[in-house]
């Protein structure tokens, strides 16, 4: 599939190691994208009484976590753990929290040095936009790909892996920070997307005129207005059943996100339509991509929950290409908290 081999070393399995926000995951991918191991353990359990991700825990929660979650990757690809057979290693470099990326970023330079194999420092949301690559037989490319996850809310144009343009992105919060507050505003747990999806399959969605806001002709989006709304109507109608504004402000957010996509699919020709990030869980926006991808006529590619949230398998896949594509990092990289998808190269 890759068809450009640029970096002559050992042809075969690729290490991923992600540590960007909350999950410390390690996975083996071989070079046909087959997923060998992936091995996800997350500290939100350390974070729900704080209603968000606290970098101090989730930094040391990695230090004490990531050497066994290598090991078991390695044991279930059964590769050797001391000398595993590897054509590199592929590390989350940036976007994310600092103290996390840094902690996977040491490791994976250790690992490389001792085991004197190249490394590659991937950029985390390149790694979601390869997340389909290990799940579908027959991607064919152009993609349209909605990435929305607690941090970032794009829709990128992918020509090719790894040729990516970003038509749109969120001027201000992210679909799945929306879903966080207004769950949290609501007095429901930590993270409030999946609670919120659930109530609002028991809501209407119609009880609260809420704004879907399409800030101009462009693909960027913006949620804080929505979330802004959902206060000021619950203070309004304090009697509202929270199950109908979990409905309202689903259908608001998902409307906002479905509208920029059609005109995405209006104005660009694409043979498919994916989804990634955390928020492609949400069961009304897989309904909608599901949708829009069958009245366009193109494929719809909806990762499994596994793939859809954070997992070293799509940094593995991703630094598989890279490593071809672009070379080895040198062992100076440092992490990019705020490395943007527009400036991978
Ligand atoms: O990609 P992810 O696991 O982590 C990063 O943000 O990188 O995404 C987590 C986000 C959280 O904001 C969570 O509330 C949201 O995804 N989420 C959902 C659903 N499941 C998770 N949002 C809406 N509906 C869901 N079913
Ligand atoms: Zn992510």
């Amino acid at each position: 599939m890759l068809k450009t081999v640029l970096y002559a070393g050992r042809v075969g399995n690729v290490l991923g190691i992600e540590t960007s926000c909350d999950e410390t995951a390690a996975a083996v991918v071989d070079e046909s994208f087959h997923v060998l191991s992936s091995v996800v353990e997350s500290s939100i359990d350390q974070h729900r009484a704080f209603g968000g991700v606290v970098p101090e825990l989730a930094g040391r929660a990695h230090v004490t976590t990531i050497a066994s979650v290598i090991r078991r990757a390695l044991d279930e690809a059964g590769l050797d753990p001391r000398a595993p057979d590897l054509e590199g290693i592929a590390v989350t470099s940036g976007p994310g929290l600092v103290g996390s990326l840094l902690v996977g970023l040491s490791t994976a330079k250790a690992l490389a040095l001792v085991w004197d194999v190249p490394f590659a420092g991937v950029n985390h949301l390149e790694g979601h936009l390869f997340a389909p690559l290990l799940e579908s037989n027959g991607l064919e490319w152009p993609l349209m790909t909605l990435l929305v996850s607690g941090g970032h809310s794009l829709i990128v144009l992918q020509r090719a892996p790894g040729e990516h343009e970003v038509l749109g992105e969120t001027i201000d919060d992210a679909a799945g920070e929306a879903y966080d507050k207004v769950a949290r505003w609501l007095g429901l747990g930590y993270p409030g997307g999946p609670e919120i999806d659930r109530l609002a399959n028991e809501g209407s969605p119609g009880a609260l005129k809420l704004p879907v806001s399409m800030i101009g002709e462009d693909f960027d989006f913006s949620f804080s207005g929505l979330k802004t709304a959902v206060v000021r109507a619950t203070e309004r109608h304090p009697d509202v059943a929270i199950p109908d504004v979990a409905a309202s402000f689903q259908f608001a957010l998902c409307e906002q996100l479905l509208r920029k996509l059609r005109q995405a699919l209006e104005r660009y020709d694409v043979n498919g339509v994916s989804l990634a990030g955390g928020v492609a869980a949400n069961s009304a926006l897989r309904v909608g991509v599901t949708q829009l991808a069958r009245e366009f006529g193109v494929a719809s590619h909806l990762p499994t929950m596994a793939m859809c949230t954070d997992n070293a398998a799509m940094i593995a896949a991703a630094g598989l290409y890279r490593l071809r594509a672009s070379g080895p990092s040198e062992l100076n990289l440092s992490a990019r908290p705020n490395w943007q998808l527009a400036d991978v190269t």
